[in-house]
């Protein structure tokens, strides 16, 4: 199938075919791979051009088999089909019932042996599978040929009944076990009639040797509980089974006569590999998870040690010089107590600005102060290296405002307002802390200005993040700090 676009397009052009019609046929063109690896052979879906009663069709499907070669290495999706080349197409479709024969493949003058299966839909038919096979080769079958032929036989009558495909709609999903991975096929009293050399190997790694033909699964030992649901709700089941080391992934399709169920065919793959990565993806993200998690301990035990110290100190410079760096240490751990909990190693900034906005307000501020933060835009996501540093710049302007911005005056409770703006557009990132303060002093500059603070900011902007740092004032100081960021992506480690 091309796309389902074009499918439904044929559909309703030449066939003016819609509703539930089109969507049993569009079932069918899913769940068909297994008919092809089933019957060595390609298959097509034919509908009839409409009003022209059965002397033309067109080609609405194609699916070759990975179990034999293609007699189309073209695509035949859009081909018209008429009577004249094809008298047995008609032949089914008139008579609504399976129809063989000798033909030439289309487009080719070599001998074929044809099928012609009518697809009916509530009493109706509503379209035809064919199989056409090159009879060249003249080497008789094998057993497994026998056994997947005699399964592809039987789901040709379920198509022909209306029973396949089955009426829920099969999403395929891509790990979904195919022929080629293993098959057993079951008769009617869920005896064991055949199991491929990949089946048996499957059941050696469930750890089932004693198997032989004609045995019920469950007298060897196996988990036979998807078997039973398939057969009584006469559905397909999918199912994965987990025995020590070993994942198996089973799919149970029921054979259904005269709406009965009447034995199944179990594909089965093993999946082992594929769970063991996953596994180990799902325990690297875990593991970063845990390092961040135990990183901003650490850190939170650095800060509270610092904390003891400083209490112990009699000068109040000192004093201050301890309480700082708690506090620079506590803004980092802020970074890492996210991180801890993302799966990757990005950030969504503004998680972060109310945890730092706490860190600067348990610093200074006693209960009476009158701060104000106020944080409005997006920052978006970052990786973790781009977050941890500029969490730092912003702790740092933020506890300048809180510092120099509104000067204590004896006794009396701080009042300010402090806004971070953050705003992010293409590749840049563009953080402002804006006060309403009494603004920076007349001389100063960025670049002779001594103080640790703006030390540290200046050398993490234009350092470690590439960026630029503007500062002015306004109402009171202003501070505007630009990023280079890649544009949003999520980064892997
Ligand atoms: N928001 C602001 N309002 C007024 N003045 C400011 C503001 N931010 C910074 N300043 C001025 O810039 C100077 C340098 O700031 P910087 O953060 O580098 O050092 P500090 O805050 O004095 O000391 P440290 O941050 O190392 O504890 C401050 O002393 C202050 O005079
Ligand atoms: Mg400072």
């Amino acid at each position: 199938m091309r796309s389902v676009a074009s499918f439904d397009q044929l559909a309703r052009t030449y066939a003016a075919l819609g509703g539930e019609d089109l969507a049993h046929l569009r079932r069918l063109a899913t769940s068909w791979r297994m008919l092809a690896d089933l019957c060595f052979s390609d298959l097509l879906l034919l509908v009839p051009v409409a009003g022209e009663d059965g002397h033309r069709f067109v080609v609405l499907a194609q699916v070759r088999p990975t179990t034999g070669q293609t007699v189309y290495p073209t695509d035949m999706v859009g081909t018209i089909v008429d009577e004249v080349e094809r008298p047995l197409v008609t032949r089914a479709w008139r008579l609504g019932d399976i129809v063989v024969g000798d033909t030439t493949v289309l487009g080719s003058s070599e001998r074929a042996r044809l099928q012609c299966i009518p697809v009916r839909h509530q009493g109706r038919v509503v379209g035809l599978v064919t199989r056409e096979t090159a009879t060249a080769s003249g080497r008789r079958p094998g057993e497994l040929e026998r056994h997947y032929m005699g399964a592809f036989e039987r789901f040709a009558r379920m198509i022909a009944d209306g029973a396949f495909p089955f009426g829920r709609e099969e999403i395929e999903p891509q790990e979904a076990p195919r022929v080629g991975d293993g098959v057993i096929v079951l008769d009617v009293d869920l005896r064991v009639l055949f199991a491929s050399p990949n089946a048996v190997s499957s059941l050696h790694r469930m750890g089932i040797h004693s198997y032989t033909s004609g045995v019920q699964l469950a007298e060897v030992g196996f988990e036979d509980g998807a078997v039973l649901t398939a057969v009584q709700a006469r559905l397909p089941v999918t199912e994965e089974v987990e025995r020590g080391a070993s994942s198996i992934l089973l799919r149970v399709i029921p054979f259904l006569e005269g709406g009965r169920s009447a034995g199944a065919l179990i594909l089965m793959r093993d999946v082992t590999d594929l769970r063991r990565r996953d596994r180990m993806l799902m325990s690297k993200d875990a593991t970063i998870r845990e390092i961040h998690h135990r990183v901003k301990n650490n850190l939170q035990t650095i800060a509270a040690l610092l904390r003891l110290q400083g209490r112990r100190l009699a000068s109040d410079e000192a004093r201050a010089a301890i309480r700082e760096s708690e506090r620079r240490i506590r803004s980092i751990a802020v970074v890492h107590e996210t991180l801890s909990r993302e799966a990757t190693d990005i950030v969504r900034f503004n998680e972060l600005v109310r945890p730092l906005v706490r860190v600067v307000e348990e610093s200074v501020a006693t209960p009476e102060d009158r701060l104000r933060f106020d944080v409005s835009g997006d920052a978006g996501e970052l990786p973790g290296e781009v977050a941890t540093p500029l969490a730092v710049v912003l702790n740092e302007l933020m506890q300048n405002a809180v510092d120099h911005a509104f000067p204590r005056r004896d006794g009396e409770p701080l009042k300010g307002h402090v806004e971070v703006r953050l705003a992010r557009s293409g590749d840049e990132l563009v953080v402002d802390v804006v006060d309403d303060g009494v603004g920076l002093p007349e001389d100063f500059s960025l670049e002779r200005s001594m103080g640790l603070g703006l030390s540290i900011v200046h050398a993490l902007v234009t350092g470690e993040l590439g960026g630029s740092i503007e500062m002015g004032n306004d109402d009171g100081a202003r501070v505007v700090v630009r990023l280079p960021v890649a544009p949003a992506r999520r980064v892997d480690l």
